[in-house]
């Protein structure tokens, strides 16, 4: 049996390196749509931070708004646009021909993001870039090798760069022990991300949370409508849990005579 397992296991771990290769570890987060504070600073993050180059294609600011329980002209004051009305959708003015001249590939829309990528990634991409002089931008990113955006956190973050120092060994991101003192087990290894201390404005775990609200958020407008599509699931199961005691009596009621 522990054989048929062990070679279980091997065939599976055979598929997942062919399927991606080595791919590094995403941190795992867990969005949460009731907290609208965090909803809130996620937005305010955007429109400071990404909106100059990103859109929202298929969002509208007042949807937003009601959602976040923000007053709609707090909205229009602080995050719409000049040029918008508080009706229209998230679209931006910049050509995305011009952006793609500049930094390689246009800034996608980002709507459906946390959606297509997953949560874990996008909040582990906006954690990972570092300072790569081989890069046009002089910078790369862990989870997306050769990206074309700037890290245009960096002012919070810090300047992060990669060290060779010792660390735990990880395999498929499980941290390895020494099976007799339980300690981890450590190498020298090199890629390991590090922020050079006193050049950002924002402390790791101040940082981690901004960047927790700003993946929220985005997760938010991958599907505003989650939030209401749970209360209206419980009103389907009531329904056909109603619905099906009337079925089954209607059921004896028919077939009452034939027995
Ligand atoms: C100066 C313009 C610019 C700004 C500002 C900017 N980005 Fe980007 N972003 C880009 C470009 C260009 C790409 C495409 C990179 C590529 O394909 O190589 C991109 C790609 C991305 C991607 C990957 C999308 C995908 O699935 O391929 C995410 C996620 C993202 N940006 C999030 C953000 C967030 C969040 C912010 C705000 C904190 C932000 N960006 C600010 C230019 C920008």
């Amino acid at each position: 049996m522990k054989l048929v397992l062990a070679l279980a296991f091997s065939w599976m771990s055979t598929v997942a390196v062919a399927a991606g290769g080595p791919t590094y570890p995403l941190e795992s987060i867990q969005p949460d749509y009731d907290d609208k504070v965090s909803l809130q600073r996620g937005l305010a993050t955007y429109s400071h931070y990404c909106m100059g180059c990103h859109s929202l294609e298929y969002q509208r600011y007042e949807r937003t708004a009601m959602d976040l329980g923000i007053e709609l002209d707090v909205m229009v004051q602080s995050i719409v646009p000049t040029d918008k009305k508080i009706g229209d959708l998230g679209s931006i003015a910049m050509p995305s021909k011009g952006a793609a001249e500049w930094f390689g590939a246009p800034p996608p829309d980002l709507t459906l993001v946390a959606r297509k990528r997953s949560p874990d990634w996008v909040y582990t991409y906006l954690k990972t870039f570092y300072v790569d002089p081989s890069r046009p931008l002089g910078v790369n990113n862990k989870v997306f090798p050769k990206v074309g955006m700037p890290h245009v956190l960096e002012p919070l973050q810090g300047v992060q760069r990669t060290v060779c120092k010792e660390a735990p060994i990880r395999v498929n991101g499980s941290v390895q022990t020494d099976p007799i003192s339980g300690q981890p087990l450590t190498e020298n290894q090199c890629g390991i991300l590090e922020v050079v201390d006193g050049t950002g404005q924002l402390t790791p775990a101040e940082y981690d949370q901004l960047i927790y609200d700003l993946v929220n958020f985005l997760e938010y407008v991958g599907e505003p409508s989650k939030a209401k599509s749970h209360d209206l699931g419980i009103y389907v199961l009531l329904f056909l849990m109603i619905f099906f005691v009337f079925a089954y009596l209607l059921k004896r009621e028919y077939w009452k005579d034939v027995h």
